[in-house]
């Protein structure tokens, strides 16, 4: 792989950062310093650092974001800050959020490079799991219950029968496997309520790390990906 490339893929910088980190001499392969950006470089054998700081390169990356609210799930943004930002270390230059939650939804977002993964766990096809945590506005119902629980057809959409896991006064934990645009919020007012706080806990096989709070993130564990790997189109 080219030098530039391969740098722009552990984090170090745009395209051009990088080009301009090679032509400057920061880079060393093997402890030699390269000064071309289609300089070839091994990513099974070669050691690669820049400043002294060894590279690690891996093709596809996983982390589980407990993402705050007033960010927004995009790689970019004109007027918000995106999810990209919470992170401190360096990420491939080509991750991106698994999938959205709402500027002010939090919990578990899915952040990778792993297209192939991202397309399947979003296909509406694999009926991926999506646990939302909700407070509601009213007390919550055994006739709401009902509702969420049915096929919800309005004027703009239709939404597929939901399940609630668990349920109090003022709080329930939904599951659903669809996952369109403002769907809880909609799911809830079509019951006849209002959602006033809005957590996702689950993802699939993935369920929001305790430990981590709101803005932190981890890799993934080796256990995790694989279980959501599982059943992945190869
Ligand atoms: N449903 C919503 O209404 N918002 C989210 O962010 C996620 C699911």
């Amino acid at each position: 792989m080219r030098a530039d490339k391969y740098l722009a893929h552990c984090g170090m910088g745009t395209r051009k950062e990088v080009k301009k980190m090679i032509r400057d001499g920061h880079v060393f392969v093997n402890g030699e310093m390269i000064r071309k950006d289609d300089f070839k470089i091994d990513e099974e054998k070669d050691e690669v650092s820049v400043d002294g700081l060894l590279l690690h390169y891996e093709k596809s990356v996983y982390y589980m974001l407990n993402k705050p609210q007033g960010v927004v799930s995009a790689t970019m943004d004109d007027r918000y800050a995106t999810v990209l930002e919470c992170f401190d270390c360096f990420l491939p230059s080509d991750v991106f959020p698994v999938g959205r939650l709402d500027i002010d939804t939090e919990g578990l977002l899915l952040i990778s490079n792993d297209g192939a993964l991202a397309h399947d766990l979003l296909s509406p096809k694999k009926h991926v799991d999506k646990t939302y945590y909700v407070e509601c506005e009213n007390v919550i119902t055994p006739a709401m219950i009902e509702i969420l629980e049915n096929e919800i057809v309005l004027k703009e959409d239709r939404y597929q029968p939901g399940k609630v896991i668990a349920y109090e006064d003022h709080w329930l934990k939904l599951v659903i496997q669809e996952g369109k645009f403002h769907q809880v919020k909609r799911m809830v007012h079509a019951a006849g309520n209002e959602v006033t706080y809005l957590k996702r806990i689950g993802f699939g096989p993935l369920q929001l790390d305790e430990q981590l709070k709101c803005g932190e993130y981890r890799r993934l564990t080796d256990e995790e990906i694989k279980q959501l790997k599982k059943g992945q189109r190869i």
